[in-house]
């Protein structure tokens, strides 16, 4: 059963009435599956058994300490990409020797705190940055282990924003340039190159990138070795998609149909970074009915969830399903419904979570759950137009457990009130 489900016209996730926790904890509220965290993180554990998987979920699509803890708990490794990042998993529980650190933009602080905290590797993304990593190590009296992380150049056909496998994206580097770092790096005794890195993109939907990606480093791999390095890890990054609108998701064991024999012909171990497939449908954004309105043929529906605390629609236009919490008509009936523009109280026209939405009869005061806003919701919520940020809930069962609270005004004001004059 979906975690999230309509019984008797209300929705529960799991065995949790979102009302009562919408009572109990106020509005906008994040609310997240417990059961669904966990079976993704099997079902990927499964797919890829063959190649003894090291699954890092990418802290980045959700890094609430809860969900960390949770996922620590039951076997998970980490992808981070900040000092912040390390810290929380660290924080939580997690193991850094399970972590990557990825990132265009390491600083050498950072650096250093990978190292010290004993990184698995280190995702390395230029020529210059291998040069840093290997003077901060030296530095350390360490060795650290990396992974060049290499721009395959393929199209992995989504969101230009979230594509990051091409030769024009800012990311990793193109396999020229990367078997000159091989060459640069065979020469730096602070530095053990162990594997090679890939993420293509977020939100994939098919599997032919994944295919053109992982022949390209097997190729790669290869040329590695001759040239001394002791590759043992294939890190393919995450991307695999969710369905936001219905079921567009291709289902995880394919993924690791095309991936897996590029890994075995590598002779490698696979580590994966999954991030919104994990989190993103374990997640609704819950929020309030505060006003309706018209205006000329527009209907606008005016409910306390701003573009502040969950900003894909504002920012990639992306597609959210939105319903009443309490409801007779099924999620996703077509007839009787108005057309609704979903926005928020923020001063901005961009301040939307739908726009021409059909939906049921809704009133002030009524419930709304945006589906499938786990994953680079609250990570992205901000502060604009002085919002506290959202509370969050952790559901198992018939149990919800605060795992951030509200924040308050007096949270936002206190570093400029601590220096204020
Ligand atoms: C390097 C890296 N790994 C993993 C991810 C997680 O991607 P996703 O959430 O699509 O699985 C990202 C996100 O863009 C990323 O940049």
């Amino acid at each position: 059963m979906d975690a999230f489900h309509y019984e008797g016209g209300h929705l529960f996730c799991e065995k949790t009435a979102i009302a009562d926790l919408a009572r109990t904890y106020g509005t906008p509220l994040y609310v997240y599956s417990q059961s669904s965290i966990l079976e993704t993180l099997r079902a990927l554990q499964t797919a890829f058994a063959e190649v003894d998987p090291l699954i890092c979920y990418s802290v980045k699509a959700n890094s609430n300490l809860g969900l960390l803890k949770l996922m620590a708990e039951h076997g998970s490794g980490f992808d981070v990409v900040s000092g912040g990042e390390l810290e929380r998993v660290v924080r939580a529980g997690g193991l850094a020797s399970r972590s990557v650190f990825a990132g265009v933009g390491k600083t050498d602080l950072e650096i250093a705190d990978g190292i010290r905290a004993g990184v698995l590797m280190f995702n390395v993304e230029s020529e210059e940055e291998l040069q840093a990593i290997g003077r901060v190590a030296a530095g350390l009296g360490r060795v650290a282990p990396i992974a060049l992380r290499v721009n395959p150049d393929v199209d992995p056909r989504t969101h230009r924003y979230i594509s990051t496998g091409k030769k024009e994206s800012k990311f990793g580097m193109d396999v020229e340039r990367a078997l000159r770092a091989a060459t640069e790096a065979a020469s730096i005794p602070s530095i053990r190159m162990i594997g090679v890195h890939m993420h293509i993109g977020s939100q994939i939907t098919s599997t032919e990138p994944y295919a053109g990606a992982v022949a390209k480093g097997v190729e790669l791999i290869a040329q590695l070795r001759k040239l001394g390095h002791p590759i043992e890890w294939y890190n393919m990054g995450g991307g695999y998609g969710i369905s936001y609108r219905g079921n567009e998701a291709r289902p995880v064991e394919e993924f690791a149909q095309v991936i897996v024999p590029g890994i075995k012909a590598a002779g490698c171990r696979l580590a994966i970074e999954p991030g919104r497939v994990i989190a993103g449908n374990a997640g609704i954004l819950v929020s309030r009915v505060i006003y309706t309105k018209q205006s000329g043929e527009k209907r606008f529906l005016i409910q306390d969830a701003a573009m502040n605390d969950l900003i894909r629609p504002a920012l990639y236009e992306s597609y959210h399903r939105i319903w009443p919490v309490e409801s007779n008509v099924p999620l996703g009936q077509e007839a009787g419904l108005q057309s609704w523009d979903v926005v928020g109280p923020v001063c901005e026209s961009g301040d939307f979570l739908a726009k021409d939405r059909e939906l049921p009869r809704i009133s002030p005061g009524e419930l709304l759950a945006v589906f499938s806003a786990g994953a680079y919701g609250m990570v992205m919520a901000s502060n604009y137009n002085t919002r506290p940020r959202a509370a969050e809930v952790l559901v198992d069962g018939a149990n919800a457990r605060l795992v951030r609270r509200r924040e308050t005004v007096d949270d936002l004001l206190r570093p400029e009130l601590d220096v204020f004059v």
